[in-house]
């Protein structure tokens, strides 16, 4: 059975999708049977990022309706092997239930190791309940003061929904961050949000130019080696936080 890992933030532009595309193809490329979830309806963008626009055939949308079976409306992704994408609903006003979208995470577990949600931002609406919901929380910052108050908001939430395993990415780094005296301004971010730290991903050209055109990142780039670290860590191996890139 697999493990749902939604991933979310307090404030818009974080990095969600980015985290989702990049991290879900680690943890393919580590072998795990891995299925991402759009749950930002109207705001497509996960065929995009994996290189699979104009393939969608069905999405979440017809799924919902009942015109389709899940796991058949799911898309393999040509960029991994055991890498498959569940697209948004292209309508954005679509009314969905959360016992409609936890059926389908149960049908699914079957069928994957990790499954990774996708999530608009937004402490109403049926959408956070999956998420207060999931296996895992991933809360992602970045490092600007807005986007860490903001996180924090979200994991008081958490909290206090008696959610129990939430842990914290820090997205869009600077270099200073993984030299030595940038240490302190982690601890500090970390303070504020009030949540375990799970990994550090740094600002890294390599991440945009890869998402904006639906090609792997690259093997020798600062970014894959913080995603390859937060997937060994997601799958319970022990690894550095901020190794050096
Ligand atoms: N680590 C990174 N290094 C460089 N650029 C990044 C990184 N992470 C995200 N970005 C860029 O930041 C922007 C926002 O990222 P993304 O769309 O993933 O955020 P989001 O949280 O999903 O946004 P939204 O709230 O609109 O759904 C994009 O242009 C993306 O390419
Ligand atoms: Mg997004």
């Amino acid at each position: 059975m697999s493990d749902v890992i939604a991933v979310t933030s307090g404030k818009g532009g974080a990095g969600k999708s980015t985290i989702c595309a990049c991290l879900g193809y680690a943890l393919a490329k580590q072998g795990a049977r891995t299925l991402i979830i759009e749950l930002d309806f109207g705001m497509r963008c996960m065929d995009l990022m994996l290189g699979i626009d104009g393939k969608i055939e069905h999405d979440l949308g017809d799924v919902l309706k009942g015109e389709i079976d899940a796991y058949k409306a799911a898309i393999d992704v040509k960029l991994a092997t055991n890498l498959s994408v569940l697209c948004a609903p292209s309508d954005p006003y679509i009314q969905i239930k959360v016992k409609d979208i936890e059926k389908i995470l149960d049908d699914m577990r079957k069928y994957f190791e990790y499954i990774l949600i996708d999530t608009s931002v937004g402490i109403n609406g049926p959408i956070f309940d999956v998420v207060a919901n999931s296996d895992l929380i991933l809360l992602v910052s970045s490092i600007e003061p807005t986007s860490v108050r903001d996180a924090r908001m979200m994991s008081d939430e958490f909290y206090k929904r008696g959610t129990k395993k939430q842990r914290l990415i820090i997205n869009k780094a600077s270099r200073k961050v993984f030299d030595n005296d940038g240490l302190d301004d982690l601890d500090m971010i970390i303070d504020s949000v009030g949540v375990q730290l799970i990994g550090v991903v740094p600002e890294d050209p390599a991440i945009p130019m890869s998402t904006g055109k639906g090609i792997a990142l690259g093997s020798n780039t600062d970014g894959f080696a913080a995603f390859s670290n937060i997937a060994r860590r997601i799958k319970g191996a022990s690894m550095p936080i901020a190794a050096k890139v």
